[in-house]
């Protein structure tokens, strides 16, 4: 009787989160310390295997909402439930494949690889330690890994992270993320430091994953058209608050609030319909 059954939970979800920081420098010393709101009772679930924009600008939270998702920012209340659980009750197992599942990949990944291990020593620590792999088992899913992310392996392996291109590292921290067999990447901006020739290699990959592994992402990003092109859903983040969210289409092309509509007006989206069209 599937019409019987109770929905799904979503795979990964924030409910009313919200988190506030210090403001800093704020002048006389026994001022009471200022805060400040950096996600205001945010609410926003990840379905498996879809991609799901968030986009905003500059200050609006993005960032934060993101860490609290990954586990790595604690909100000042409401929860982040995995598959149903709120991640701050998991321990032991479960935990661990909380962590395995939800994955990370940002502008700067490349550049957090370990400077003094090798690109495969690199990909093979989640390898060992999240999946439980020996040493030559994880030695031939690093090479699956590189091939992956169109890393030739023989080449690539035993290099040390500064001696590839930031494309290239980026790559490496790609395979990184996904050597955890993760459900969902948040992906905050992760080809915004890249050459615009290799952005669209990276972004192709990654979208090409979603297709053939069902992985899901929360993708943060200020381009509009890797919304238009990539995300079936959108949510628009304005000082704190999600002011609208709903599917691509939709919020593009009939965008109901006031700051998403100045959002639009600001970059312009090219649309591929009218582009192939009249
Ligand atoms: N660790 C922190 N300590 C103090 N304030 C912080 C911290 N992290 C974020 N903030 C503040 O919270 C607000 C939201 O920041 P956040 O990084 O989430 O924004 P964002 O939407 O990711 O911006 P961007 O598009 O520039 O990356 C900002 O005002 C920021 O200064
Ligand atoms: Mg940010």
């Amino acid at each position: 009787m599937p019409g019987a059954e109770a929905p799904a939970a979503p795979l990964l979800e924030a409910r009313e989160v919200s988190r506030q920081f210090p403001v800093r420098g704020s002048g006389a010393l026994l001022q009471a310390r200022r805060m400040q709101t950096a996600v205001d009772r945010v609410s926003l679930a990840v379905q498996p295997g879809e991609v799901l924009a968030l986009v905003g600008e500059s200050g609006s939270g993005k960032t934060t909402l993101g860490r609290m998702l990954l586990g790595l920012t604690r909100p000042d209340s409401g929860a982040v439930l995995y598959q149903g659980q709120d991640i701050a009750a998991l321990r032991g197992s479960a935990r661990a494949a909380y962590r395995q599942a939800v994955q990370v990949v940002f502008q700067d990944s490349g550049g957090s690889l370990n400077p003094r291990h090798t690109v495969a020593e690199n990909i093979a620590l989640p390898l060992r330690y999240n999946r439980g792999l020996a040493p030559d088992g994880a030695a031939r899913e690093v090479d699956t890994l590189l091939e992956l992310v169109q890393l030739g392996a023989a080449h690539f392996r035993n290099r040390l992270p500064h001696e590839l291109s930031g494309g290239q590292r980026q790559r490496v921290g790609i395979a990184r993320a996904l050597a955890s067999r993760p459900r969902v990447v948040i992906a905050d901006e992760p080809v915004s430091a890249l050459d615009v020739s290799v952005r669209a290699q990276i972004l192709r990959l990654m979208f090409d994953l979603q297709q053939t592994q069902g992985l899901a992402f929360l993708f943060i990003t200020h381009d509009l058209g890797v919304v238009r092109a990539f995300a079936q859903r959108v949510a628009v983040m304005y000082q704190g608050q999600i002011v609208e969210q709903g599917t691509a289409d939709a919020v593009l092309d009939a965008p109901q609030d006031a700051y998403t509509r100045r959002l639009l007006a600001a970059t312009p989206v090219p649309d591929p319909r009218r582009q192939h069209g009249a």
